[in-house]
């Protein structure tokens, strides 16, 4: 591919570089008629509230993850639920989760009185830091939330060394890797307790659906009394004698979700393996122009549940805003990422987290400020979000790739005139 370093920018009034239709090539979920099929069938069965399809898309996941038991639920954020209450915590424990990450990671904690306290990420895959996780430990802290966002496994060596050092849970928030591994283990096994999420946009959807991930039967039981009364009924432990009440939730999977998820999940190796070869031609050719991309250590296999892209000022010669509005004037889809900081909500800055998490009297009562994680701040400023690009071809990502070219060989024309 030549390239067109003397092509005038769309932002100066030049032809846009990317012409291709998108629709298509960014087009997610992939629904086809086998999940028609599979949704059908659970309608004509007549039975779309009990359905063993639920027990059958555990099965799957269980084996998928190598986990000994799974609990489907109705969302991710039910499984998390299920998760913080499955390791009992108690009021004004604290547990150590980043900040960069979509809220149900997070806030279902507070319904059981536990006291988030908001750690850096890396830099180089944008998980916990260990140093500031160990830093934040006290003697209350209880467990770890560990994402992979974006689908990049984070620092497991270090961070599951520190949690074995302090005797914390790991709860290991999977929803965004599903397919993706840490030194040959898959993610979804390298918590206590592990979450997927399968809701619409994620790598293996269902609509609406989460799925709940032990080895230890006592966690599946207190997940089952949360929040699945038909499961309990089957519980041969005196937790059994609960069923008639349960513990208050009901959260277990709509059957035609567990379908879809399981078509799904047939086709999520091949499905990966699109956007990884997509991706990763892609990362080459901007990695060559100064952008970090987050390809991942040789120990990791990474998913791309979104494609997010590290901006480095001093390579392109632009600041970020002006490189956004320069890739979309030649018709780039680019973005700023989507999650804002969690502990700059005003759920925590305004101190509303406390109604709902009602913390025993005279606990002491932690304060978060919008300044307190300047490093995951700083960072996040840097990165912008392209297309995952499930069905494209490589005639759209060389599109791409001139767009960058272009906008980057001109930088200092962009400027010029910018400024
Ligand atoms: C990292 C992460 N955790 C948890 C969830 C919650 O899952 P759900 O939307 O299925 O409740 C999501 C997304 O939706 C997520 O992105």
């Amino acid at each position: 591919m030549e390239q067109q370093k003397t092509d005038t920018p769309a932002i100066l009034g030049g032809k846009p570089a990317v012409t291709l239709p998108q629709d298509e090539a960014n087009r997610w979920p992939i629904l086809t008629e086998e999940d028609e099929r599979a949704v059908v069938e659970v309608m004509r069965s007549g039975n779309i509230t009990t359905h063993p399809i639920a027990r059958e898309l555990e099965n799957d996941y269980a084996e998928f993850t190598g986990r000994r038991f799974a609990l489907s639920h109705n969302n991710g954020t039910s499984a998390l639920m299920a998760a913080f209450f499955a390791i009992d915590l108690q009021p004004g424990d604290e547990v150590i989760v980043p900040t960069a990450t979509f809220w149900a990671s997070v806030i279902p904690m507070l319904w059981l009185g536990a006291v988030p306290v908001f750690c850096e990420c890396e830099e180089e895959r944008l998980g916990l830091c260990p140093a500031d996780v160990e830093a934040k430990i006290t003697d209350k802290t209880k467990a770890i939330v560990i994402v992979h966002l974006w689908g990049l496994p984070s620092k497991m060596t270090e961070l599951q060394a520190i949690a074995a050092k302090h005797g914390l849970k790991i709860i290991e928030d999977a929803s965004h890797a599903h397919g993706a591994k840490w030194r040959g283990k898959p993610c979804g096994a390298l918590g206590d307790i592990s979450v997927f999420s399968l809701q619409g946009d994620k790598l293996a959807p269902g609509g609406e659906g989460g799925v709940f991930l032990c080895d230890d039967e006592a966690y599946l039981e207190r997940a089952m009394c949360m929040g699945d009364m038909m499961r309990m009924l089957e519980l041969q432990t005196p937790a059994m004698r609960f069923a008639g009440t349960t513990f208050g939730i009901k959260t277990r999977i709509a059957p035609v979700s567990a379908a879809i998820a399981r078509v799904q999940l047939r086709h999520l190796a091949k499905r990966n393996a699109r956007r990884n070869e997509n991706l990763v031609y892609l990362s080459e050719a901007l990695e060559s122009l100064g952008f970090h991309t987050y390809l991942g250590p040789e120990h990791v296999e990474r998913v791309y549940f979104e494609f997010l892209v590290r901006h480095n000022e001093a390579a392109t010669g632009l600041p970020l805003d002006w490189l956004i509005e320069a890739l979309a004037a030649e018709g780039c889809e680019v973005q700023r990422p989507r999650y804002p900081l969690l502990h700059q909500q005003p759920l925590f800055t305004e101190g509303a987290w406390q109604q709902i998490a009602r913390l025993p009297e005279g606990a002491p009562v932690r304060e978060y400020r919008p300044e307190d994680l300047p490093r995951t701040q700083t960072g996040n400023e840097l990165i912008f979000k392209l297309p995952s690009f499930p069905n494209a071809d490589r005639s759209l990502l060389d599109q791409y790739i001139v767009a960058f070219q272009k906008v980057v060989t001109n930088a200092e024309t962009i400027s010029a005139a910018k400024g």
